[in-house]
């Protein structure tokens, strides 16, 4: 019998990297996305499953749920989300309670849902796509930062309650070259005319510039960081996290050698927010 994994937000980048690296290793992939047409180019067998699944809408997630109930399922990685960042002071409630819609209750809801099925393997887990964001954050990504906070939270808890019986692995890429970059400013919408004539209008510029810098310089290919991903996928005693990405191993540290004034002072200075 196969082995079958689910994975969320297969259109683009982290997702669409595991498919094929999933099926090469012998799994059966579920591969889903909101807009199930983006999946139409994976190379269709009987060890692929391509579903409609929104994690935002729970009729998308039940029906979900019913079309792998023959299946073996032993593995959900929650890897569907987006980044809505902007300055907090310019951010709507909207906004804010889109990204946790998403980021963190579309997460939980599918989680939840899919623990029955997953409930019957022995060996079964559950991958929770964070971020280096998720134990640190950085200005002007608030939203975003916050709802992988609570990723990290609510899979830390989850660990302590199941456990035992279905592992829960944090996931914590650093800069992973994918879509992201270009989602985030599709989310910020107005944002630009809202910063205009505010001390945010050139900052908001320059944030653009230094993520295409890090993106550019430091990101790892979507490729590299699927691999990593199958690592604890296919492993015998899945590890608690996997922190993908030099920037993502060492940013944590640094922070926590550095006296915080100093930590917030280069911060500040990376992203343009020293005052004149
Ligand atoms: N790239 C990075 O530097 C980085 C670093 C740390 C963590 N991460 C995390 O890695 C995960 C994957 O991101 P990525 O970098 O691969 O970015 P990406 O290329 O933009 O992929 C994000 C995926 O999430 C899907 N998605 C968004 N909202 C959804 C919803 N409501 N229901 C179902 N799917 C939805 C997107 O689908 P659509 O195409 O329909 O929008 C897309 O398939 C995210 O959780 C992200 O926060 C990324």
């Amino acid at each position: 019998m196969r082995n079958w994994v689910l994975i969320t937000g297969c259109s683009t980048g982290i997702g669409r990297a595991l498919v094929p690296l999933c099926r090469a290793s012998g799994w059966g992939v579920v591969a889903t996305a909101r807009r199930v047409e983006t999946l139409a180019d994976l190379p269709p067998g009987e060890d692929l499953r391509v579903l409609p699944l929104d994690v935002t809408e729970a009729a998308s997630i039940a029906a979900a749920v019913t079309a792998c109930e023959d299946l073996s399922l032993k593995a959900l990685v929650n890897n569907a989300g987006y980044g809505q960042v902007g300055p907090l002071e310019l951010l709507r409630p909207e906004e804010l309670r889109a990204q946790f819609e998403t980021n963190v209750i579309g997460l939980h809801q599918v989680t939840n849902a899919f623990l029955p099925l997953l409930r019957r393997e022995p060996g079964a887990r559950i991958l929770q796509v964070a971020s280096m964001l998720g134990r640190l954050s950085i200005p002007l990504a608030g939203p975003y930062n916050a709802s992988k906070h609570a990723v990290v939270a609510l899979a830390e808890s989850l660990r302590l309650e199941i456990g035992e019986e279905v592992a829960v692995v944090l996931v914590e890429p650093g800069a992973i070259r994918t879509e992201f970059r270009e989602t985030l400013t599709k989310a910020w919408g107005d944002l630009p005319e809202r910063a205009r004539g505010t001390r945010y209008e050139a900052i908001l510029a320059r944030y653009l510039a230094v993520r295409k810098h890090q993106s550019e310089r430091f990101a790892m290919d979507a490729g590299r960081c699927a691999g990593k991903i199958l690592k604890a996928l296919v492993a015998e005693r899945p590890p608690r996290r996997v922190v993908i990405g030099r920037d993502a191993f060492w940013v944590g540290k640094v922070k926590a050698l550095l006296p915080a004034a100093w930590w917030e002072a280069i911060l500040r200075r990376a992203y343009g927010l020293k005052r004149p």
